[in-house]
């Protein structure tokens, strides 16, 4: 498929997110000046979904059909194709070091291109993990992963780093790459649902690519920022820095979570304790929640008079604990991939947990940070509905299909004959750089 590399782009786009509580489709018109106009949106309680991995494939078609065509009704124009956020048991972070002989000769067009033949040659195996994600690590072969970006992090000419390498004199031309990849069977069976759907594939797209370019700022793209993308039933984590994706990860707990932990604890059906939670509840404990009594209906029981009475303490004290540990999981991966100096200062929460009140505090306290709630930006004719923190993904699929999609994608593999030259993946460089 033909794609512009990095070039703002004109026309019409789809973008489908298809989440654990939630499928999202929007179609944008991108008419090359100001942020892309949304001209349809549908959204739709989610389906055949758990943990952002398909588990039943006829309902999640199903959440797809209506969500596409309430876009489309909206927006008077039939979608072909949609560039898709994919979960998929992922992602897998990897650095990737390659270096190619240029024997003092200057560096042209055709040694960026082997480089980029290693990286794509490297790219479903090989190169080592940065993250623990529980799905695919220390259990997917490199056959069952399937690479979705390869960030390029910059280039060294005979160990020294250089912005651009075209015309300089050297030895060896090193160049590092993050790759972001998925667990390959879950991807294929996102694959075979959209397109069940009449729908072409035009790109794939991680989660917390598209998180970080919907919402941070560019001095966060640039100085080091975190986001978390706090869904129902992940939360995804993303490390920008130098413009650049440089860590991805997720934990599997989410907004879903607390809600069976409160529906658990306090014996009351799935629906109240969404409820409650969402109207009562807090990360933090609040000076009053010994006094300030809530209701709570009873499982079973579908006469209000029958509800138990607790105070808010009892709520919070479910609810708490958890979103500690989700953070707790969080500090703890950023520190083992060597992620957290990359991380910076400032952290961005989104996605529909994110609203939940303290969690901004308590997100705070755990990973020391200074936290901001984070929403869609560089997107006009959002509906007031569709502008808040949980749909910073889908918006952040539209900007990737606007414009990101050459700094991220996944570089052409070439002719095998031009993959001659590789010396090895060398160290690292690129940390003692960046
Ligand atoms: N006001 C609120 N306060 C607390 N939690 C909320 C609030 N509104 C929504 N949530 C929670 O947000 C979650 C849904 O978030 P979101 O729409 O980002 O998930 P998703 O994208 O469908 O899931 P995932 O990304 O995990 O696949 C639910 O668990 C819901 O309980
Ligand atoms: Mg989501």
């Amino acid at each position: 498929m033909a794609r512009r590399n990095g070039k703002a782009r004109s026309g019409m786009v789809g973008i489908l997110d298809v989440g654990s509580s939630k499928v999202c489709c929007l179609i944008a018109r991108l008419d090359g000046e100001g942020p892309p106009r949304v001209i349809g949106a549908g959204h739709q309680v989610s389906a055949g979904v758990r943990a952002g991995v398909i588990v039943d494939m006829e309902a999640a078609e199903q959440a797809i059909r209506n969500a596409v065509h309430a876009a489309e009704a909206m927006a008077g124009e039939t979608l072909r194709e949609v560039v898709v956020a994919a979960t998929a048991g992922g992602p897998l972070s990897r650095r990737l070091d390659v270096e190619v002989a240029i024997d003092g000769q200057a560096v042209a067009d055709t040694d960026l291109r082997r480089i980029q033949v290693q990286i794509a040659a490297f790219g479903d195996g090989g190169a080592p993990r940065l993250n623990g994600n529980g799905h695919v690590n220390g259990t997917a072969r490199p056959s069952e992963l399937e690479l979705l970006h390869a960030i390029p992090l910059g280039y060294a000419l005979d160990g020294h780093r250089v912005d651009d390498p075209r015309g300089m004199h050297g030895q060896r031309l090193g160049a590092a790459a993050h790759l972001v990849s998925v667990r390959a069977g879950a991807l294929r069976t996102l694959r075979t649902v959209v397109e069940s759907c009449h729908l072409d594939i035009e790109q794939i797209v991680a989660p917390p690519v598209a998180a970080g370019l919907a919402t941070l700022v560019e001095d966060e793209m640039d100085l080091g920022a975190t986001v978390l993308d706090m869904g129902a039933g992940t939360t995804n984590i993303a490390v920008f820095n130098d413009r650049r994706l440089v860590y991805a990860d997720q934990v599997p707990i989410g907004g879903a979570h607390v809600t069976n932990d409160v529906a658990r604890g306090l014996s009351t059906p799935l629906a109240h304790a969404e409820r409650m939670k969402t109207l009562y509840g807090s990360a933090m404990p609040g000076a009053h929640d010994d006094i300030d009594i809530v209701d709570v209906p009873q499982v079973g029981e579908p006469d209000a008079y029958a509800a138990n009475h607790v105070p808010r303490s009892l709520l919070n004290g479910i609810i708490g604990p958890r979103l500690e540990e989700t953070f707790e999981l969080v500090r703890a991966r950023l520190a083992d991939s060597g992620a957290a100096p990359l991380a910076g200062r400032r952290l961005v929460l989104v996605g529909g947990a994110s609203q939940l009140s303290g969690v901004r505090e308590l997100a705070a306290l755990v990973l020391d940070k200074q936290v901001r709630l984070g929403r869609p930006l560089r997107l006009r004719g959002l509906a007031d509905a569709l502008a808040g923190p949980a749909f910073a993904v889908p918006a952040g699929l539209v900007a990737y299909a606007a414009e990101h999609s050459g700094d991220y994608g996944v570089p052409e593999p070439l002719p095998t004959g031009e993959a001659a030259g590789l010396i090895g993946r060398v160290g690292s460089w690129l940390r003692e750089h960046l």
